[in-house]
């Protein structure tokens, strides 16, 4: 996390000191560097150099407009799941041809949206999906370059909750049928299946399950070909993991061997959906310490933020490094902690008997790797605001999601009728 260091014993984003945001922002908040969030882009898009390959960031991670826009000026298209995320995408800036659509609920409205957009590819997941786009397709006289998402029944060996490569899961058509769909797709009026895709799971530190399920999609490419089909693209999903503990994941180059090998000489586009690799690293979560409060059995420090603001933990059971942001002398004594947030149940625990200095009130720290699912998966539970959003660029800041006020958050409710 090179983007986030200690510069004379103050942790600083790029050039700026965090103590100085949090004075001008309040805490808590979410700080996110260009140069990370840069350099993470450059280094997946130059492993590809020389492909055909279409970088198309998962918005889900991190949807704020300025991470997107971001992304965008360097090139890169957009992953999108739902039609907020693809007005997002088209607000800050992502051309519709650079735009592909999945998931397993999309609506109606919502294809009919992305089919007038003319984004590049919608990914259908089941066969009523495809009845649905293709009734949408006839309605409105329109030619439709669709992908169809197929599941590998692959295991990823990742967290249960983000695997989605098996057949018990929820996502994609069974492999053994896609022959069958895709046929079905063709022979629907206005409708040309051209790209298979695929995605098995999220924070993957494994290549194998990736190689066996990109190895089945060259094989299903081989015979979609063979029936006829003109597929001009595979779309290999997201999913590279990165490192929030002591994770290895596999670097960019040693996927882009992967990927290569498994489809070997297809001739297709290649096309990508990486989120938490390219915004993961590139944020944090700031918070104040309130009060240090020493517990029969235990150490709490509680701070500011809360499993509403940054939920992984509650939610995943996942590792966040915390950073003091005045940094601590190596010989410095430590004692275990549990960092705990003020909402009113015990799954609102961050880290749990954590080796950490002496924390006072006041005290800043730092989540580290909270730059994606971080803001996205925050509610305003407990009736607590939404948390600003900064963007940092050399020593420059700008808010690029501001703090809401009381009244904001209260305004779309009234009373009923009758009271
Ligand atoms: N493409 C598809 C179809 C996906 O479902 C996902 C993530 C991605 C791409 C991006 O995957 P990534 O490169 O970020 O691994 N909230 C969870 C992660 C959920 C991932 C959902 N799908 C977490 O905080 O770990």
């Amino acid at each position: 996390m090179t983007e986030f260091e200690y510069r004379d014993g103050i942790l600083n984003a790029e050039s700026v000191a965090i103590p100085a945001l949090a004075v001008a922002v309040g805490t808590p908040f979410y700080c996110y560097s260009s140069a990370g969030l840069t350099r993470r882009y450059t280094d997946f898009a130059d492993a590809f150099a020389g492909q055909d390959a279409l970088i198309c960031y998962s918005v889900k991670a991190n949807s704020n407009l300025a991470v997107i826009g971001t992304l965008a000026r360097l090139g890169a298209g957009a992953d999108v799941v739902s039609e907020g995320e693809l007005r997002r995408a088209l607000a800050a800036g992502v051309p519709p041809e650079r735009i592909v659509f999945s998931g397993v609920g999309k609506t109606r409205d919502e294809i009919a949206y992305a089919l007038a957009q003319g984004i590049y590819r919608i990914n259908v997941e089941s066969e009523p999906e495809l009845q649905a786009l293709g009734a949408i397709a006839a309605s409105t006289d329109r030619q439709v370059e669709i992908g169809i998402r197929v599941n590998p029944d692959v295991d990823a060996k990742t967290h249960a909750k983000i695997a989605t490569g098996r057949a018990e899961n929820k996502f994609g058509v069974d492999i053994a049928h896609a022959l069958r769909i895709f046929a079905q797709a063709h022979a629907l009026p206005g409708v040309t299946p051209k790209t298979v895709a695929v995605h098995i799971g999220s924070q993957l530190n494994d290549l194998a399950p990736m190689r066996i399920a990109f190895s089945a999609v060259a094989e299903l490419v081989a015979a979609l070909r063979a029936d006829g089909h003109d597929i001009d693209s595979i779309d290999l999903g997201g999913g590279l993991g990165i490192r929030y503990d002591d994770e290895d994941p596999p670097s960019r180059t040693a996927y882009a061997t992967m990927v290569l090998e498994a489809t070997g000489n297809l001739g297709c586009r290649l096309i990508f959906e990486p989120g938490r690799t390219l915004a993961g690293n590139s944020g944090i979560l700031v918070t104040r310490v309130i009060y240090e409060k020493i517990g029969a059995s235990r150490r709490f420090v509680i701070v500011d933020a809360a499993m509403n603001d940054l939920i992984r933990p509650a939610l995943y059971d996942a590792h966040h490094e915390i950073l003091p942001v005045r940094e601590t002398p190596g010989d410095a004594a430590r004692a275990p902690a549990d960092i705990v947030g003020p909402i009113c149940e015990t799954g609102d625990t961050f880290a749990r008997a954590r080796l950490l200095p002496e924390l006072r009130p006041d005290d800043l720290i730092a989540f580290a790797s909270a730059g994606a699912y971080g803001a996205v998966m925050a509610s305003s539970y407990n009736t607590r605001r939404l948390i600003p959003e900064v963007l940092v660029r050399n020593n420059a800041y700008s808010v690029v999601r501001r703090r809401p006020d009381y009244d904001e958050l209260l305004q779309l409710e009234r009373l009923a009728d009758w009271q």
